[in-house]
């Protein structure tokens, strides 16, 4: 059986925990820093086994980082979440620093491992746990493009009034008001959507996509999303332990694609068991490449930011 650790056993965690666990995927060790909140909820999930007969083993621990050992993946989930009038770059400061002294531990543990960042804000995050990994680059992932994906898939179904099954939506760039989904690549059954929804029609879905993560957050009030965001991660997850070779929009450190250089940011990525194994470069048009590289330097001024509040610290 594969192995899987998840850091943080909030709400994002445990959905994954419980996806992973339900579909027999891989045993699961679920940490987190509240003292028996992750033993209780892998506990409770293990008790669900029975009904539909899962094998997988799943353990919840307090701190104790070194059940990450002999891990194919690590899916890092700590940190706060945002509330109602925040963006994701107001966690910034706060998650930086819990990014790095979990993946500090992890890697300890499982120094082989794959990790896949869910924290946010995403693509910063990536940043701060490849430097502090030193892993390299096909093993350091961001889930954002699947999710932005397909919350647009999820919207263009509705207003075609069509199956979800039917649509394949395509939205790279960084997890923030700069992705950039690519209505051009976004098809129904093979047809571009450009073809079957107007322009105006398709820019309002675009917003709706663009501020995914805030309608969830202004309705919950207390927290962010995390089904989609859980569904997401493990698609992922299965993608690698399956060795599927399938291609998924996710944050990886860009060398030259795309003409970016050293910042983490979505775009299509060849997944199977090595990680990250290829980044597929796609034809962009001269506005879309724009708002790529737009969306790079948002990331790139997080980084920058990130250095200041190291360099203040010390
Ligand atoms: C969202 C948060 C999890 O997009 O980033 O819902």
């Amino acid at each position: 059986m594969k192995k899987v650790t998840i850091i943080g056993a909030g709400n994002v965690g445990a959905t994954i925990a419980m996806k992973i666990f339900e579909k027999d995927l891989a045993d699961i060790a679920l940490i987190d820093v509240v003292e028996g909140l992750a033993e209780g909820k892998a506990l409770d999930m293990k008790e669900s086994a029975p009904i539909k007969g899962h094998n997988a083993n799943i353990r919840g621990y307090t701190k104790d980082y070194s059940a990450a050992e002999g891990s194919d993946i690590v899916i890092i989930t700590a940190g706060i979440t945002r509330k109602p009038g925040m963006s994701r770059d107001d966690l910034l400061s706060k998650n930086m620093q819990i990014v790095e002294d979990v993946v500090k531990e992890v890697v300890k543990f499982a120094s082989e491992s794959i990790l896949i960042m869910v924290s946010n804000p995403l693509d910063a995050m990536c940043h701060v746990a490849y430097e502090v990994s030193g892993f390299q680059r096909r093993r350091v992932i961001g889930m954002a493009g699947v999710l932005d994906s397909i919350r647009f898939c999820t919207f263009i179904a509705e207003e075609l009034n069509i199956s979800v099954e039917n649509v394949q939506a395509l939205v790279l760039g960084g997890h923030g008001d700069s992705m950039v989904p690519l209505p051009r690549y976004t098809t129904v059954c093979g047809m571009p959507i450009i073809q079957l929804i107007n322009k105006d029609k398709i820019e309002k879905l675009i917003k709706r996509t663009r501020e995914g993560g805030a309608e969830i957050v202004s309705l919950l009030k207390t927290g962010s999303a995390y089904y989609a965001p859980a569904a997401a991660t493990v698609e992922m997850v299965e993608a690698i332990l399956k060795d599927k070779k399938k291609i998924l929009p996710c944050s990886v450190l860009l060398k030259g694609e795309y003409g970016i250089e050293d910042v983490f940011l979505g775009v299509p990525v060849k997944l199977g068991q090595k990680g990250a194994e290829d980044i597929i470069e796609i034809d962009l048009n001269k506005e879309e490449i724009e708002a790529l590289h737009n969306s790079a330097e948002h990331v790139r001024r997080l980084v920058e930011k990130m250095k200041q509040l190291r360099t203040n610290r010390t």
